[in-house]
C-alpha cells in the first residue's frame, strides 16, 4: 500500500520574531522540519511533499534532497487548502499522512500506530490536555465515536470543555481525500479551509474515524515562539541524555549536556558537566571528557582524556592522548597515540605522531610532527608569511626548546635539538644542537644606574 507524507510548513511563525523561517529554527542542532523529514523517511513513503510558503526559497534550499516534492501555497488559506496544494504530487492510492513542519519530536512508532489505525478509514492523532485552549476539540457521540473536530474559535462553551484535542496529525485514505478537500468551505470564524473538516465528511460517508495517541504529550508539542523552542530543546536534550545513560555512558549531570548532532560512545565513557557536542562525534571506549568542553566533528580514541575547557573541531585524537585543560584543536588536527596537548596549545592542520608532547602555550599550524617529539613552552610555527601557508616538518625524537619560532617552510631533522629561544629560518640537521641567539656575556664591572636625587 502506498504511503504519501505531506508536511505542512507554509505558516509564517510571526511569534518567533525572526527573519529565519520558523521551520528552519533548530532543536538539537537540526532544523525543525528536518526532524520531521527524517522521521517521515523512516516510514519509507512513496511520496514526500512539503507545503511551503513563507520564506519559500530559504526553506527549499535548506533541504536540497531529491526525494522531496515542493508544493507552494500562496496565499495561505488554511490547513485544508495547504493539503490541496500537495495533491498533484501524491500517489493516488493508499494513505496520506499529514505532519506539521513545526512539530519536530513526533516519533516513528507513534506514526506507525496511527497508520495501522487508519487501515480501514481515517485516523487522527489526539491527546487529552489539562489546558486544551487554542486547539481543535475532538467531538464524540454518546457511544464515544469521533464525529468531527471543532476549532476553538468556532466552538460552543460546552465544546470548549472538551479536553481531547486534535494534534493536527492525521492519516487519510488518499482516494477519498481529493473529494473531501474539494468539498471544504471557509464558512467559519477564521475564513479558512480547515483540514479538520474532513473528519465530519468521512463520518457522513460512513468511513470509520478512529483516534490514536502518542506515547507522550511532548511528541506533539509545536513551536510557535522562542519560549516553546527552548522548551522542546530541553525535552530533546533530556531524551538524548537518558538514552546515553541507558546505553552505559556516565554523565555527571544529565541536565547539563547538549548534543547537537550525533554522539556515539563506546563502553565506560564518562562526560563531565556542561559539554557541548556538535556534528558527528565519536568517543571510543574509556574516553573521559572533562567539564566545559566543546567537541564538534571529532573522533577520540580509546582511553583518551580531554580535560576541562578544551575546544576541539574537525579533529582526530588517538588512543590514550591527554588533551587540555584549555587546549584547542582546530580543523585538520590529527593526533596519534599517547600524544599530550596541554594548556593554551593550539593545533591546526597538523599531524602529531605517537607520544609527542606540546604541554604549554604553543601554536602548531601546518606541521608534520614525528614520534616522541617534545615541543617546548612558547613554541610557534610561523606558518603564514602574510600571503601563503608553509609547512613545518619535525622528525622523530626532536627536542624543540622553549620559546622557539620555526619559520616555515623548515625541517627539523630526526633527533635534533633546538636551543631555547631559537628563531629557526633554515633546516636543523639531525642529531645536532641548533641555537640561534647571541652568545651570553656578563660585564663584571657594570654599574646599575642610580636615581638622581630630586632638587
Ligand atoms: C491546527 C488545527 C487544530 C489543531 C492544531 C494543532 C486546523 C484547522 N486546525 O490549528 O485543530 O488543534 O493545528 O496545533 O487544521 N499551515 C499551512 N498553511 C496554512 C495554514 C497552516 O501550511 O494555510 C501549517 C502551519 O505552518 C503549521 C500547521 O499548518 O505547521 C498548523 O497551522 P496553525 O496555523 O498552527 O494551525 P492552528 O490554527 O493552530
Ligand atoms: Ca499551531
Amino acid at each position: 500500500m502506498s504511503l504519501n507524507v505531506v508536511i505542512l510548513a507554509a505558516g509564517q511563525g510571526k511569534r518567533m520574531h525572526s527573519n529565519l523561517p520558523k521551520v528552519l529554527h533548530s532543536v538539537a542542532g537540526k532544523p525543525l522540519v528536518q526532524h520531521v523529514v527524517d522521521t517521515a523517511r523512516s516510514l519509507s513513503p512513496v511520496k514526500l511533499c512539503i507545503v511551503y510558503g513563507h520564506g519559500g526559497d530559504t526553506v527549499r534550499s535548506a533541504l536540497p534532497a531529491t526525494d522531496i516534492a515542493w508544493a507552494l501555497q500562496e496565499p495561505q488559506l488554511g490547513t485544508g487548502h495547504a493539503v490541496q496544494q500537495a495533491l498533484p504530487h501524491l500517489a493516488s492510492d493508499g494513505i496520506t499522512l499529514v505532519l506539521y513542519g513545526d512539530v519536530p519530536l513526533i516519533q516513528a512508532d507513534t506514526l506507525q500506530r496511527l497508520l495501522h489505525a487508519a487501515a480501514d478509514g481515517l485516523a487522527v492523532l489526539t491527546v487529552e490536555l489539562a489546558d486544551p485552549s487554542g486547539y481543535g476539540r475532538i467531538v464524540r457521540d454518546a457511544a464515544g465515536r469521533v464525529l468531527r473536530i471543532v476549532e476553538q474559535k468556532d466552538a460552543t462553551p460546552e465544546e470548549r470543555e472538551i479536553r481531547e484535542i486534535n494534534t493536527g496529525i492525521m492519516a487519510i485514505p488518499t482516494q477519498r481525500l481529493a473529494g473531501w478537500l474539494a468539498g471544504l468551505s471557509n464558512n467559519n470564524a477564521q475564513r479558512e479551509y480547515y483540514l479538520t473538516d474532513v473528519i465530519a465528511a468521512a463520518v457522513a460517508e460512513g468511513v470509520p474515524v478512529v483516534a490514536a495517541h502518542p506515547q507522550g504529550e511532548w511528541e506533539v508539542l509545536g513551536v510557535n515562539s522562542k519560549v516553546q523552542l527552548a522548551e522542546l530543546e530541553r525535552i530533546q536534550q533530556q531524551r538524548i541524555a537518558s538514552q546515553l545513560l541507558e546505553s552505559g555512558v556516565g554523565l555527571a549531570d544529565p541536565a547539563r549536556i547538549d548534543v547537537r548532532g550525533t554522539l556515539q560512545c563506546g563502553r565506560d565513557v564518562s562526560i563531565d558537566v556542561n559539554c557541548v557536542f556538535e556534528g558527528k562525534v565519536e568517543l571510543a571506549d574509556a574516553v573521559s571528557i572533562g567539564p566545559n568542553c566543546v567537541l564538534k566533528n571529532v573522533r577520540i580514541g580509546t582511553g583518551a582524556r580531554v580535560a576541562a575547557f578544551s575546544h576541539l573541531e574537525d579533529a582526530v585524537v588517538g588512543p590514550d592522548c591527554v588533551i587540555g585543560p584549555y587546549a584547542r584543536l582546530r580543523p585538520g588536527a590529527e593526533l596519534g597515540p599517547e600524544v599530550h596537548i596541554g594548556n593554551f596549545v593550539e593545533v591546526k592542520n597538523s599531524t602529531i605522531a605517537a607520544q609527542s608532547k606540546a604541554n604549554h602555550l604553543a601554536y602548531i599550524g601546518d606541521a608534520r610532527i614525528g614520534e616522541r617529539v617534545n615541543v617546548g613552552a612558547g613554541t610557534i610555527t610561523c606558518n603564514y608569511d602574510g600571503a601563503n601557508k608553509h609547512l613545518t616538518v619535525i622528525e622523530d625524537d626532536a627536542f624543540i626548546g622553549s620559546d622557539t619560532q620555526l619559520v616555515a617552510p623548515v625541517t627539523v631533522g630526526r633527533g635534533a635539538t633546538l636551543g631555547a629561544g631559537t628563531t629557526l629560518t633554515k633546516d636543523a640537521p639531525a642529531d645536532s644542537l641548533t641555537v640561534s641567539r647571541p652568545k651570553q656575556m656578563s660585564l663584571a664591572n657594570w654599574q646599575r644606574p642610580v636615581k638622581t636625587p630630586k632638587k
